[in-house]
């Protein structure tokens, strides 16, 4: 796959972009906005957006209308401008809504629910239409149950007119090749012909079909770009969508195992399209990687992780059913199975996170281990750390603030040991196992903070006096 980001495609005129996507899509039966419905864990809508961007659109302007503001939530950071369709009248009526009129060069009009396109299939619409010369082109392609598609109606070879399924004939609706409901159109033609678009036609709408006819009858040139089968497919519900993000994920697992990556069950495999994986790192089944993660060569992610926005660097091994969020993981370092990794937290080279430890906001330095049963937040550990079992940072304290746990290089943690944050131990510096440590402890020093024991010989619980003084220190 070429890397868009890298080399944007060079077309000869401005290129602009209008997505519709102003319709609520009743068969999702859902209250979401049909395409704020996420694919292999992208809201529709931000698919199309960035995948607009990535092709060099200037404007990428999103017909909105059901559920505006959470549709407003998703495309603006992504620099996508919302014009907003106040009764949904047809999709003629939806490019009316985008305000066309101040755009020039060509303009490519999309739906917000075809999420199975490609970037490269956009860049080839775009170049078929500059190399067909067109006034304006609808993109077609060849079904076998073309079902309510649009029908594309040639003659002599010719384009004259789509038709919908709703208003054609027998004979019409036999054809397979279908409208796929994107267009490309130069900006003056569109704006001259929008305005003539009539809602004389079985659903009262402004359909944008008929942008063909009207061309032609102004002497415009027409034609039909083709496109393979998955540029048409629309989700229309729960089903289509959940069959589209199969469809992506195999995509992606292919395209890494194309790459060189080990994917042991590409079927049970969920890895988002952002994600990047090197050579020979091994992704065993039911992982889910999300986001913008980037992991080396050399990795291993066992089975049921779920890793989202995270670094890996070369060699690091993931332990099964660990969770990792925004984080960053140094060389060769190894995790889990159960470590929780939560945001902020950079895990040094070589160190160790084993189970059912958790980290948010620490950096944990190299060659350093917390093997078992562990809290650790708000903290910095250094290097060569033993962070016995059972080890908490108290870093949440009863004014609601947070506070931060410092340990030193080399130092040793014994095991259930509690640090009541803000404190700070020195290198080299052993923590006696079961101590509450409240106060900084300096370098090379050993620090016990607990109750001493008390051993009581030949003791006889009955006697009372007996009972009261185990309950005390001594
Ligand atoms: C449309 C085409 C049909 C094509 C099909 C491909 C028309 C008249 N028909 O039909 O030829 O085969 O797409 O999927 O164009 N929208 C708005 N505002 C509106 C109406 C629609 O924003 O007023 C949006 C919808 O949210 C959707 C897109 O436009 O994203 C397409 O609309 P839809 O009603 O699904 O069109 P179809 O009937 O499927
Ligand atoms: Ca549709």
């Amino acid at each position: 796959m070429t890397n868009l980001k890298a080399n944007k495609p060079s077309f000869s005129l401005e290129l602009n972009v209008i997505v519709l996507a102003a319709g609520k899509g009743t068969r999702m039966s859902s209250p979401l906005p049909k395409v704020a419905h996420p694919v292999a864990g992208t809201p529709m809508i931000q698919r199309v957006v960035r995948q607009a961007k990535d092709i060099g659109a200037k404007e990428v302007r999103v017909v909105v209308g059901y559920g505006e503001a959470l549709i407003r939530q998703l495309v603006e950071p992504l620099g996508g401008i919302c014009k907003v369709q106040t009764s949904q009248q047809g999709t003629a009526d939806a490019v009316r809504s985008a305000q066309p009129q101040d755009l020039t060069g060509m303009v490519l009009i999309l739906n917000g629910d075809h999420p199975l396109i490609t970037a490269e299939d956009l860049v080839g619409i775009v170049k078929d239409f500059e190399q067909g010369s067109y006034d304006v082109a609808v993109v077609s392609s060849i079904l076998n149950q073309p079902k309510s598609y649009g029908r594309i109606v040639r003659s002599g070879g010719e384009l004259q007119a789509i038709v919908e399924a709703k208003d054609a004939s027998h004979e019409t609706l036999k054809i397979q090749e279908v409208n796929t409901g994107i267009y490309v159109a130069r900006a003056e033609v569109l704006n001259q012909l929008l305005p003539k678009i009539k809602s004389n036609n079985a659903q009262g709408e402004y359909y944008l079909t008929d942008i063909i006819e009207l061309c032609k009858q102004d002497g415009g040139s027409v034609g039909a770009v083709k496109a393979p089968k998955r540029v048409s497919f629309g989700v229309n519900n729960q089903q289509e969508l959940a069959q589209s993000t199969r469809i992506l994920y195999r995509r992606k697992a292919k395209q890494l195992m194309d790459d060189g990556v080990v994917i042991v069950d590409p079927a049970n495999t969920y890895i988002d399209e952002s994600v990047e994986i090197g050579q020979a790192s091994v992704i065993y089944p039911n992982v889910m990687i999300r986001g913008n993660t980037k992991i080396a060569p050399y990795c291993v992610v066992e089975s049921s992780c779920v890793i989202s926005s995270a670094q890996l660097d070369e060699g690091v091994i993931v332990k099964a059913m660990s969770h990792l969020e925004n984080c960053i993981i140094r060389e060769r370092a190894e995790l889990g199975p159960y470590a929780r990794i939560r945001p902020e937290s950079e895990v040094g080279k070589e160190a160790r996170i084993g189970n059912f430890v958790e980290l948010k906001k620490v950096k944990f330095g190299e060659g350093s281990k917390a093997g078992h049963l562990t809290y650790l937040g708000d903290a910095e550990i250094g290097k060569n750390v033993n962070i016995g079992c059972g080890t908490i940072t108290c870093n949440y304290a009863a004014d609601k603030k947070k506070y931060r746990t410092e340990i030193g290089d080399g130092s040793f943690i014994g095991s259930d040991s509690q640090f009541v944050a803000p404190i700070k131990i020195g290198k080299n510096a052993i923590i006696g196992s079961g101590s509450t440590i409240t106060k900084d402890v300096p370098d090379n020093a050993l620090a016990v903070a607990r109750g001493k024991q008390v051993v009581k010989e030949n003791y006889k619980p009955s006697s009372p006096s007996n009972l009261k003084t185990t309950s005390l220190e001594n």
